[in-house]
């Protein structure tokens, strides 16, 4: 399949930022710039406090709402913690799953990973699932190692028709807020590798139609040479997307 034939997904990850009032400030801002955008999406994934803000102010425009992280189960007793069906529930169609700072910080693991997708799969939610090699994994020769066991765990009792709902973000740990973004060369190799890998596991065809984004530092200035590698179908942004104007000049490179 021809890359344009896939969906270009643009994704914003705020992390730990904005309140619910900062929330509906962006959103008013954003709208306009992004209304006349035709083939990429525009998402942003918030907080779970700003969920409800960024759906009311984005509601009537193209930009969707994704959240940060999802539980695996249903309901029960997880202290902090949030279901996919609640995520749904607050009009939610995106979710993060598997974030190198998930997976650094809060203990997340390959086997957790593959949980946090089924639960969002299974609500209905698309998982964008976070792949990526850390620094030392790349200088010891290991990146497609890496990033291969993540993605096939990931992936694990994922049906071939849920794919559709799969995006796959390979975010190298090591490009992550440092201002040092993968070149497109070697983000490509890693994109192309992973669609090698969904192709073993499914086949071509899925494959081919699945959205992989590149994360890392992509910025109003790197967007569009990394966009424009045949296997980068779209990114996912930390801090440029907090920032209205570099968001928006990144989901024009896509469109
Ligand atoms: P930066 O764009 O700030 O490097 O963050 C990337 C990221 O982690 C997106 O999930």
């Amino acid at each position: 399949m021809d890359k344009a034939k896939r969906n270009a997904v643009i994704a914003g990850n705020w992390k730990m930022n904005m309140t619910p009032a900062e929330t509906e400030a962006f959103m008013k801002e954003l709208a306009p710039k992004v209304a006349d955008v035709k083939s990429a999406k525009v998402v942003l994934c918030v907080p779970f406090v700003d969920i409800a803000a960024a759906v009311a102010a984005t509601k009537g425009t193209n930009i969707g709402i994704g959240a940060e992280n999802v539980h695996m189960e249903e309901k029960g007793a997880y202290t902090g913690e949030i279901s996919g069906k609640m995520l749904t529930a607050c009009g939610v169609q995106y979710v993060i799953v598997g974030h190198s700072e998930r997976r650094q910080y809060f203990g997340e693991t390959d086997g957790t990973v593959n949980a946090r997708a089924k639960a969002a799969l299974a609500n209905g939610l698309t998982a964008i699932i976070c792949v990526g090699e850390t620094l030392t994994e790349r200088e010891q020769g290991v990146t497609f190692e890496t990033v291969s066991r993540q993605t096939k765990i990931a992936l694990l009792g994922v049906e071939k028709e849920q794919m559709k709902n799969v995006i796959i973000a390979y975010e190298p740990v090591w490009a992550i807020g440092t201002g040092r973004t993968a070149t497109a060369e070697q983000a490509e190799e890693v994109c192309a590798a992973i669609r090698g890998v969904i192709a073993s596991v499914y086949d071509t065809e899925t494959a081919e139609a699945t959205t992989i984004q590149y994360g890392g530092s992509m910025n109003a200035k790197n967007a569009a040479e990394l966009l424009a590698q045949k296997d980068i179908d779209g990114g996912l942004i930390g801090g440029a997307s907090l920032k209205p104007d570099d968001f928006t000049v990144i989901v024009k490179a896509a469109d």
